[in-house]
């Protein structure tokens, strides 16, 4: 089979670079493309020097810009493409919901627009649990019905997975789609060369965590200990990024090579795990013997109780399963911070 050709959107963010490790490490040409909004060139650097590709494609591109896309699409043997190029905070959306709606949206469509109007191609997209919104069950499956978003950055997630659903639909064939819904991305990849580089103050839990460890931050505030949960702190499904990349390649390989059942399909990403924030911090502190400053703080506004995966369906339809442990990942996320501070 010749090499397939995959256009990752984002590439050089979290996520996007530790999926094209995993792409380039599993065949495939990647081409990597980002508008540096919310990262540096530290990641993409990292991807180069882990894979030993020196000569990997970058694109600067602001995937707003429809005919800049397209460009690419005519510059390349694009087979498949994965939609990570968004913004993704969820308390910034809520001040800012135009901004979001305008460049979630907008990118997406000039990604479909293009895939569109070139045709087969297969379309990848990074949605997120918070479609569930606070679900009446857990675990979640794929059928466990969405709930309204709660945050124009959940919403978006939504419609992007509408538009692409929809998009596939009509396209007679020549487009195929995979979403695939996130539970919480954490650690970094065991070389330490790539991981995590939240913009100011992290709002998300592991980052959070390793900076206060290493002294950027006085003290981890645990948002609620009186939630109806076994340690009365919240419980999520903490996924290891590098899992999650895998995951990835999974997904672009059942799509080029046929292997999809339906047209377009919806896999959960999670281990299928649930960790309370407590036993977060007590699993960070024991692998990495280090001592964690926290405190107890009010619960904050739309975080929901307890979710996680059932990922049977990736499982038994894709063959991948979460493979790291918790204090794997752990241990990954604080050597990636440690490295950061040269340590
Ligand atoms: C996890 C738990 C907090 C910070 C969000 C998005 C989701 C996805 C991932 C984003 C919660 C608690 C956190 C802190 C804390 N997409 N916490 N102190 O909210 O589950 O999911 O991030 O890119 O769409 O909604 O993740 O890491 O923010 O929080 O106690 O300083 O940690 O209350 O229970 P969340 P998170």
């Amino acid at each position: 089979m010749s090499k397939k050709t995959v256009l990752v959107s984002g590439g050089a963010g979290f996520i996007g670079s530790h999926v094209s490790v995993e792409l380039l490490q599993a065949g495939y040409d990647v081409v990597v493309a980002d508008n540096f909004s919310n990262c540096d060139r530290t990641c993409f650097e990292g991807v180069k020097k882990i894979t030993g590709r020196e000569d990997l494609p970058l694109e600067i591109v602001d995937f707003c810009d429809e005919a800049a896309v397209k460009a690419l699409f005519a510059k390349y043997p694009i087979d498949a493409v994965i939609h990570f190029a968004a913004y993704k905070a969820v308390g910034e959306s809520v001040a800012k919901p135009l901004m979001y709606y305008r460049n979630n949206l907008q990118s997406f469509l000039s990604v479909l627009e293009a895939a569109q109007e070139k045709g087969n191609v297969n379309v990848l997209f990074s949605s997120s649990a918070t479609v569930y919104g606070e679900p009446d069950a857990v675990p979640v499956t794929e059928d466990t019905p969405r709930k309204p978003a709660t945050s124009p950055y959940g919403n978006t997630k939504t419609m992007c997975e509408d538009i692409l659903r929809d998009t596939v639909k009509a396209s007679g064939g020549k487009l195929k789609g995979i979403l695939l819904r996130y539970f919480n991305p954490i650690g970094a990849h065991p070389s330490a060369l790539i991981g995590e580089l939240p913009r100011g103050v992290p709002n998300n839990l592991v980052p959070f965590i390793t900076q206060t460890a290493i002294g950027k931050r006085e003290c981890l505030s645990i948002f609620g200990n009186d939630y109806p949960t076994p340690d009365g702190t919240c419980q999520r499904d903490y996924i290891d990024i590098v899992d999650l990349a895998k995951a990835h390649v999974y997904a672009v390989t059942r799509m080029v090579e046929g292997k999809m059942k339906e047209e377009c399909e919806v896999f959960n990403v999670g281990t299928g795990r649930p960790v309370s924030v407590m036993e977060l911090v007590n699993a960070f502190e024991k692998v990495n013997g280090v001592k964690l400053n926290w405190k107890f703080a009010p619960r904050r506004p739309g975080d929901v109780t307890a979710i996680w995966a059932d990922p049977t369906k990736a499982n038994n339809e894709m063959g991948w399963h979460a493979t790291r442990t918790i204090e794997e990942t752990l241990k990954a996320a604080w050597a990636w911070e440690c490295h950061l501070a040269g340590k």
